[in-house]
């Protein structure tokens, strides 16, 4: 059997991708809508070596559509996905808009694919760091997980393909001499704005009321519906670096045990989709570079916490383009079409 597809965001970072990612991982895919803003009506991009054209996204868009994925911002979800839902089609949303709704299920295939049964036309693509993060503590579960403190170092492709744009614009500046162009980062519209070339921003999204940002709150959030541990201790700090693509974090575990390096890399050389990059001797580990344009997770720098046993401490990384967005998409996408046959 054979599906017929839409991609709403078809135009922006995480939009391409999705059509790569399709592509690479050979869906069936009967037929491709592609669907943007008005902006981008009458573009052209290529799927599977055919040139299709980009229309302005409308509801009736999603009247012959089996599965749509969403990658256009939380307000297109939050006006399309009811709309792409009544007429009859599975939407995975990439966005925020609906990660926490309870009867959402919030996804990474390696870890709780079985959430998916209980779907009602939107399955939720969780936050980016947060994706990642879950393939590594997942593969650890059975050491009972207690406490993660994690820091981030986040790519700027994680804001749009605009922030690469400016960020590229940025670096040419300031090697041009201009060291004061700064228009887009942290955040985008927000009043004050800092440098990001040759610097690092301890702020990726808003500020919540609580002194965290939203980027962080959801790492906190997310991580617990996804493991279905309600009371997981996460304690975050989300950063954004001058990097392009790829997303790397530094983590702490505290577990309910004692747990070595080497007992964490037997569980984590044996989950899916998981690769450990870590031999000190042979300065491997891993970095966004390495990453880049694939759909594994990268865990390494595995050792324990010299003042405490239980801890673990490591380094994880993934293009969040891919796994942090698209291919983890695209991988909900094909184990709806594995439940369904
Ligand atoms: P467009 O290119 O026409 O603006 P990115 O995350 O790289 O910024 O990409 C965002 C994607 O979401 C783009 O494809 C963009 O289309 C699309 N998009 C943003 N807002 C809307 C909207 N309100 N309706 C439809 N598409 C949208």
């Amino acid at each position: 059997e054979r599906y017929r597809f839409a991609v709403l965001g078809a135009t922006g970072a995480v939009g391409r991708r999705m059509l790569s990612t399709l592509e690479r991982r050979h869906v069936p895919v009967e037929d491709i809508k592609l669907l943007a803003s008005p902006r981008s009506a009458g573009q052209r991009l290529t799927f599977r070596g055919q040139d299709i054209e980009v229309e302005a996204v409308t509801p009736d868009s999603f009247a012959d559509v089996d599965i749509a994925l969403f990658s256009a911002g939380a307000a297109a979800s939050e006006q399309y996905a009811p709309e792409a839902v009544k007429r009859g089609a599975t939407v995975v949303d990439n966005s925020s808009a609906f990660r926490m709704h309870e009867d959402v299920p919030l996804v990474v295939p390696e870890v709780n694919a079985h959430a998916l049964d209980a779907h009602k036309g939107i399955i939720a693509n969780p936050n980016c760091s947060t994706i990642q993060l879950m393939v590594a503590l997942h593969s650890l579960r059975e050491f009972g997980l207690d406490h993660v403190v994690i820091s981030t170092y986040q790519a700027v492709s994680g804001m749009g393909q605009s922030a690469i744009d400016a960020l590229m614009e940025e670096v040419d500046a300031f090697r041009a001499g201009d060291t004061s162009k700064q228009t887009v980062f942290p955040v985008v519209k927000q009043d004050a704005h800092y440098p990001m070339a040759f610097n690092v921003l301890p702020q990726c999204d808003i500020f919540l009321d609580n002194g965290y940002t939203k980027e962080e709150m959801k790492l906190v959030n997310e991580s617990r519906k996804i493991l279905e541990l309600p009371n997981l201790r996460v304690s975050p700090t989300a950063v954004r670096v001058p990097v392009l693509y790829g997303h790397a974090e530094s983590v702490a575990v505290r577990f309910a045990q004692p747990v070595t390096p080497e007992e964490a890399r037997e569980r984590m050389r044996k989950a899916e989709n998981l690769i450990v990059v870590d031999d000190p001797g042979q300065y491997a580990y891993p970095h966004p570079r390495m990453a880049e344009d694939t759909g594994e997770t990268y865990v390494g720098r595995i050792r324990q916490d010299l003042a405490d046993p239980n801890t673990l401490l490591f380094f994880v990384v993934a293009d969040n383009l891919l796994k942090g967005a698209a291919w983890n998409a695209v991988q909900i996408a094909e184990a709806l079409i594995a439940r369904a046959n």
